[in-house]
């Protein structure tokens, strides 16, 4: 089975990143990603490539190289679903916010009118893949709503997990640690791994059956991210006994069955996976009645909540107990560094904290608008979008942030942080000058020297 055209369901931060670089790579096969939305379609076709929806390093250069020539950005779903013989599913499967499993389970919604367009569409045999992390056992759900059409189309259904990393998607795309195709059929198989093997040598191109490709991912996920919150609860003990958490994570890092990655004490995890994925694992669990394995691992999300609330309480204690109406600069809004996503980050907590504390936040981040910053907070709901806008401002400079603020706090790690003139920065804040780096980014004894009174995380 050679594929010539593909399409791809979700312009988003999976979906477009992935069909550019299998564009990229395989310059004979028809790419055509899709998207219900207008907006985000026209901004994946604009000329300008810095207005890209998703800012990724070096996704600028993969897109000006095969947008146009085998890859296209487009609204109309049916057209592409007609003409594909493979099809990838990349849309948003947001944890439920109404009804059974509300706040634990995926919302399956947009997968199934997913699949029942695909069913209502589809003239021709197809594969299908499943892009989006899913819990397990959504490929089923597929194959019933795809068999049941009763139009004689054949569907093959696969599932090709997502391993790339917001900020360094070009480059995990680009050279995967591995790339995991679970499946029935192996001529459909065998076709998802020719397009993979453009680039990917073989060896690291792994088949299983559809279960376990579905849960390896959840797992994977729950497995980073416990690494995450383990660290970060030994940050507080840390605190209180005068070891120094870096040092310590260096330490361990060196044991070779450790490994020294994702051990970085931080302010929480956040993006659109971890947090929703150990949902998932837990829902799935408790359904199977495994109460010790569904609590085991919801441990992991009920410390990255504390070391959440924790850092906006120490932000609070260590300015005397109150915040109300002091101006605190929030140095990057982002998950993470070197996205635009804001899905989940640490920073929207955190700032929800401390305005229940009547704080005036001030928030600049180098890639996030605005529009998305109120939008995050106005989503919890914890007060009215006016007061949001009275007690939020935002900025595109950080020397405005920092003009008579109160303190600092550095909620994502980006770069040009550490670069900053803390000594003119310094002078423009108010007096005690506090630095709170929920990332330790920066570099703790010279602010100390300069005068700041700095906290960091875990020393
Ligand atoms: C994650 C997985 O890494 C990826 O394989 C999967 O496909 C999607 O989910 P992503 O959410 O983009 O990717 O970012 P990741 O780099 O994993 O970071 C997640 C969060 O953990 C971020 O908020 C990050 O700042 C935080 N983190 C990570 C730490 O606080 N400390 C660390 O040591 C590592
Ligand atoms: P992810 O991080 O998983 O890529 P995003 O929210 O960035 O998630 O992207 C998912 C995209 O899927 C959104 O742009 C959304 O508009 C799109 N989408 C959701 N449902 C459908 C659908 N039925 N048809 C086409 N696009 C859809």
């Amino acid at each position: 089975m050679k594929i010539k055209k593909i399409a791809c369901i979700g312009a988003g931060y999976v979906g477009g990143p992935t069909m550019s670089v299998i564009a990229q790579k395989n310059p004979n096969i028809q790419v055509t990603v899709v998207d219900l939305n207008q907006a985000r379609i026209d901004a994946w076709n604009d000329n300008n490539l810095d207005n890209l929806p998703v800012y990724e390093p070096g996704l600028d250069a993969v897109v000006a190289e095969a947008r146009g020539r085998n890859l296209f950005f487009s609204t109309d779903v049916n057209k592409a679903i007609d003409e594909a013989d493979m099809i990838f599913i990349s849309v948003n499967t947001p944890t439920k916010t109404y009804g059974k499993g509300k706040g634990q389970a995926a919302d399956l919604k947009y997968i199934e009118l997913c699949a029942r367009q695909i069913a209502s569409v589809a003239k021709s045999d197809k594969i299908v893949v499943e892009k989006s992390t899913l819990p397990v056992r959504t490929a089923e759900a597929l194959k019933s709503i795809l068999k049941n059409t009763g139009n004689g189309v054949n569907f093959h259904i696969l599932s090709n997990p997502e391993f790339l990393a917001e900020g360094t998607a070009i480059s995990d795309l680009h050279n995967p640690d591995r790339v995991l195709i679970g499946g029935e059929d192996t001529e459909a198989i065998d076709a998802l791994v020719d397009i993979y093997e453009a680039w990917v040598p073989k060896e690291r191109i792994l088949t299983t059956n559809l279960w376990s490709s579905e849960l390896a991912k959840l797992v994977a996920n729950a497995f980073l991210a416990q690494r995450v919150s383990s660290i970060n609860a030994i940050s507080e003990l840390c605190e209180v006994t005068g070891a120094n958490v870096d040092e310590v994570a260096r330490a361990i890092g060196r044991d070779s069955r450790i490994g020294s990655k994702f051990l970085k004490a931080s302010v929480g995890f956040g993006g659109s996976c971890f947090q929703k994925d150990i949902l998932n694992l837990v829902y799935i669990a408790r359904s199977y009645n495994l109460k010790e394995v569904a609590d085991y691992w919801e441990q992991v999300i009920i410390l990255n909540d504390h070391q959440k609330s924790r850092f906006a309480e120490k932000i609070i204690q260590t300015m005397y107990n109150t915040v109300n109406g002091k101006k605190i600069a929030f140095l990057g809004w982002a998950f993470k560094k070197d996205t635009n996503d804001t899905r989940e980050s640490a920073a929207i907590y955190v700032a929800d904290h401390l305005l229940e504390e009547e704080a005036n936040v001030v928030v600049y981040d180098p890639k996030v608008s605005a529009e998305q910053i109120y939008r995050d907070l106005d989503y919890l709901g914890t007060r009215t979008s006016g007061e949001n806008r009275r007690l939020v401002t935002v900025v595109n400079n950080p020397y405005d942030a920092l003009k008579e603020a109160h303190a600092a706090a550095v909620l994502t790690e980006w770069d040009e942080f550490r670069e900053y003139d803390w000594v003119e920065i310094k002078r423009g804040m108010k007096k005690p000058a506090f630095v709170f780096d929920g990332r330790n980014v920066l570099d703790g004894n010279q602010l100390e020297k300069l005068g700041f009174d700095f906290k960091s995380i875990g020393r």
